[in-house]
Formats: C-alpha cells, structure tokens, sequence
C-alpha cells in the first residue's frame, strides 16, 4: 500500500493487516507502550472543509507515534488561491512525510498522490471516506468478534459514507443493503461491482435494507457543501431515519453506528442515538486507532 486514496484500491488482506495492526496499537497505548513508530516524521494536513474528528484524531495520533501534524487550512495554502494541485503536492514533498487531505473533489486527492512522492491520505471527500470505514469496521469486529457473514445495512443519503462502507463491506465478505430514495443512491460504478463481487441489495425500503442487520449505519442528509440543500432535503429523506421501527426489524442484537457529526430526530433520533451512544463513540475513538495503523504502515 502506497496510499489511502479509497478502499477499492486496496485488497481485503491489506484491510485485514491494518485493522490488526489497529488493534495492537490500541493494546499499546492501554499499556503505557510507547514505540515512536514515527519519530522525525511530519504529516501535513489539509483541509478543505470542517473537521473535528479527522483533525484531532490524525493530529493526536502523529504525536502518540513521536511525530508531528501541520494543520494547513487550504484557505490560507496558495491552492486556496489558485496554485495547481500538481505543483503544490511535488513542493509539500520536499518538506514533509506524507500528506492527509480533506476535499471535494475525489480526482484532487487523486492529483496529489500523482505529482507528489509521499504518501497521501484522503481524509474525506465527496466520493469517499476510507479513514471512517477502517474505523467502523475495527469497531464492528471488535464487539462481533467477525466481519465476514454479518448484515451491513446503511440507511440514508448514498454519499461518501454509503459508498466506503459498500466497499469496505464487501470486500471483508459482509452483506450490505442500502436503504436510499430514488436518485439519491450511492455511485453507480460502485454498486456494479459490489452486485458482481458479493451479496449487494439497494432498494427504497428501510425495512428491506434493515431486515435482521448486524449493524444499522445512517449519516446526515446534507453532507458538507450540500448545506443550500438541507431543507429540500429534510422532506426527501423525511422516510430515512435510523428510528424504533427501523430497530425493530434489525437483528435484536443489531449495533447501531454513525460517522458524527449527527442531527437527532433528522438521520436518527435521539432515543436510538442515546441507546446505542457507547458503540457510536467506540467508533469515534477507533479512528484514533485504524489511522495509527495507517500512517504506521505509509510512513513507517
Ligand atoms: N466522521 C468524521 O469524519 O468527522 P469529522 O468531520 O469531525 O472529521
Ligand atoms: N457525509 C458526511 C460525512 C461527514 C463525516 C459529509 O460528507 O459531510
């Protein structure tokens, strides 16, 4: 593995690998254990929209490995006005050990892993989000004690969200049922090969896609640059919510996860948020931990 530019670039066995590395971070850092995989080493970190989890998980964990994190806000980068992508990833090679970048633009993040010689990391954009789904499926192994043979169902918008965690689960042989309105379904290239290679159902109906699921996925209904189509929104996903009725025809040990930042009572209301509020931030934290593993493995 070069970079984490999305989860379809890399093969289970690669997931597998950084998720038990994860893990024996995560053992580590319980234990007082502390190796400095990345003494010396800089990680530079650009974002192009909000972040609490991302930044302060990749900025925390830099240090735990006796690195360091530079906050670049692409507002106040030259890129922010104007300076190509190809000429700003071949400069920030010069300087720094590898690159974590926030965007829109799927082909930015692409960009950058081109023209630049160190490894890149998409923190997000809007096609995909492989940092969050390496998370929730350490978290998702951790409490099933296994991944392959579970029912992923993700209920919502199909976004960045939707589609990582298509592929993230099926590639680790789960069984994934996305429950969207027509025309807001995850990408089609996506779903064509998540048909081909494994048990892959997208429909309208919440209660098909939630039916006896292992785990019970939802996130926002306007993602972030999508905040002029927040109140269309609201009346089209109105039928979307991760809610009592959707629990009650999960699996009775269903968990329930979520990405954050959430809305109560839009995506998910607060009574199931509340009840499921241990793994949801299990989850949170295991960002910490999956990205260790990944910047351990691209820049160790
Ligand atoms: N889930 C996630 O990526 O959170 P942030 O937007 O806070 O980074
Ligand atoms: N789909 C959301 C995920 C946030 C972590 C967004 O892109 O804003």
């Amino acid at each position: 593995m070069k970079h984490l530019l999305k989860l379809s670039d890399l093969t289970a066995e690669e997931i597998t690998s950084i998720l038990n590395l994860a893990d024996q971070l995560k053992y580590e850092k319980a234990h007082g254990i502390d190796k400095q995989y990345l003494r010396g080493k800089t990680l530079g970190m650009i974002f192009q929209k909000a972040s609490t989890r991302t930044r302060v998980s990749f900025e925390a964990g830099m240090y735990q490995l006796g690195g360091s994190a530079l906050f670049l806000s692409a507002n106040d980068l030259q890129i922010g006005r104007g300076e190509p992508v190809m000429d700003t990833a071949r400069v920030l090679s010069r300087y720094l050990d590898g690159i974590m970048i926030r965007t829109f633009a799927q082909a930015e993040v692409e960009a950058l892993a081109e023209y630049g010689s160190i490894p890149i990391i998409n923190g997000l954009t809007d096609y995909a989000h492989p940092c969050q789904v390496l998370a929730d499926l350490l978290t998702i192994r951790e409490r099933k004690k296994a991944l392959s043979g579970l029912k992923l169902c993700f209920v919502g918008d199909g976004n960045n969200m939707a589609n990582s965690l298509i592929v993230g689960g099926i590639k680790m042989g789960m069984k994934v049922a996305v429950a969207c309105p027509k025309g807001y379904e995850p990408d089609g290239e996506i779903m064509r090969w998540a048909s081909e290679n494994g048990n892959f159902l997208c429909t309208e109906s919440v209660a098909q896609a939630a039916e006896d699921a292992d785990v019970v996925y939802t996130d926002v209904w306007a993602s972030m640059g999508q905040e002029d189509e927040a109140a269309a929104r609201r009346a089209i996903f109105a039928g979307y919510q991760v809610n009592d009725a959707c629990m009650a025809v999960a699996h009775p040990d269903a968990m329930v996860l979520h990405c954050l930042p959430a809305h109560r009572e839009e995506e998910i209301t607060a009574k199931v948020f509340e009840a499921h509020a241990e793994e949801i931030f299990d989850e949170a934290e295991n960002r910490l931990h999956a990205q260790k593993a990944v910047l351990v493995q691209l820049l160790g």
